[in-house]
């Protein structure tokens, strides 16, 4: 349990009230797995820490990573992370390009040798030398290799960073590869998703900052704080699997009952991810929760590579963690708890009740 301790806030984050940041410490706590008493030591490490400088490449990709950091509020979360982090070179967000961009990135990693956090966005095409992806004429591959022995901490965002994605697709024309295929002498943590929910990145970063190591990692680098339980074990439509009540179509009868979508290819029972507690957007929504079946696009060999519609393979069936058996008139007895809006607040305590209550890696088997 750790210490209670007094912690000067003086220095809050600018624009965002106190009681707003007290909050915000506490769901980044939950978030992590870790009881609340551990909201001060990372308010405290917020507010004392000398922002780590961030370099934030990016190959090939959509910018989505990025687009859901800075879209999200409450708190303004993009004041957060640029107020966290000193987002000192971000090929999205530079005003400059091509080889300005290429010196900039120079003196940034020069200057902060051994501590800058390099964040991946996009898979990296190694074909033919790499030339499908350059910046300033150079493959961003050699990039990533020049950068990456340099840097503190590595972070894959996003199922291309972590596994390739979307551009690796059979046939994968480019040769895209995911960051720990190229770097394969370091820790590389993944945080994917086709995108990822914001608060995972940020949770890894102020763990990272708080405690000054990684997040204990499952055999596939991903953080197990938000990783470690499949999407199957939380989900509100649950207790229809259970009882064997499918839609059976979209807009059938089932479907709009709110049954379960296995049948239109969900794959929450192969997929490792916290979506259905941590949810998104501020306002408890995910995508099974507004009627449509997970494709797994945080799995490798899930999305983007099984088919949309097509049965997912249910071999880690385990319980249900948080919802009751369904009655038998065909109602969810525990699904009004995300029916009631839980958002992130509730959804990420549940997270850490059930990290706290043992977990199953699909790696290991371990519990
Ligand atoms: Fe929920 Fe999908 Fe599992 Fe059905 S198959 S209970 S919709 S995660
Ligand atoms: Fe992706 Fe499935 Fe979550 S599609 S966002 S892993 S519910």
């Amino acid at each position: 349990m750790a210490k209670k301790r007094a912690v000067n806030l003086s220095g809050v984050p600018p624009g965002i009230s106190r009681r707003d940041f007290i909050k915000f410490c506490s769901i980044m706590a939950a978030g992590m797995g870790l009881p609340p008493a551990f909201a001060p030591r990372i308010a405290a490490a917020i507010t004392a820490s000398k922002r780590p400088p961030v370099v934030w490449l990016s190959a090939q990709e959509c910018t989505g990573c990025t687009e859901t950091l800075l879209r999200t509020d409450h708190p303004a979360f993009a004041d957060l992370i640029l107020d966290l982090i000193s987002l000192d070179y971000s090929e999205t967000l530079n005003s400059g390009a091509g080889h300005q961009s290429e010196a900039w990135r120079k003196e940034i990693v020069s200057d902060n040798e051994g501590k800058f956090i390099l964040v991946c966005e996009g898979s990296f095409p190694v074909k033919d030398g790499g030339i499908y992806c350059q910046i300033a004429g150079r493959p961003v591959v050699e990039i990533l290799r020049e950068t990456a022995p340099k840097a503190a901490a590595i972070i894959a965002i996003g199922s291309c960073a972590s596994w390739g994605g979307v551009p690796s697709a059979s046939p994968n024309p480019t040769g895209a590869t995911a960051v720990d295929r190229i770097i394969v002498d370091r820790p590389v943590i993944n945080i994917p998703g086709c995108p990822p929910n914001p608060y995972n990145f940020l949770s890894t970063v102020l763990y990272y900052v708080t405690f000054k190591k990684l997040p204990d990692l499952d055999s596939r680098g991903r953080p197990r704080f938000a990783y470690g339980r499949l999407i199957h074990e939380n989900c509100e439509r649950r207790p229809h699997f259970d009882a064997g009540r499918f839609a059976e179509q979209f807009g059938d009868d089932g479907h709009r009952k709110g049954w379960c979508l296995y049948k239109l290819g969900c794959k929450g029972p192969e997929t490792f991810n916290n979506c259905p507690t941590l949810r998104y957007n501020d306002v408890g929504v995910w995508p099974v929760n507004v009627g449509h079946p997970c494709f797994g696009c945080s799995e490798q060999g899930v999305g983007f590579d099984e088919p949309l519609f097509s049965p997912a393979r249910p071999t880690y069936i385990t319980p249900p963690t948080q919802f009751a058996k369904a009655r038998p008139d065909g109602g969810a007895g525990g699904s009004t708890l995300a029916a009631a809006g839980v958002g992130a607040v509730v959804g990420a305590a549940a997270v850490a009740a059930g990290v706290s209550l043992g977990k199953k890696d699909k790696d290991h088997g371990e519990e």
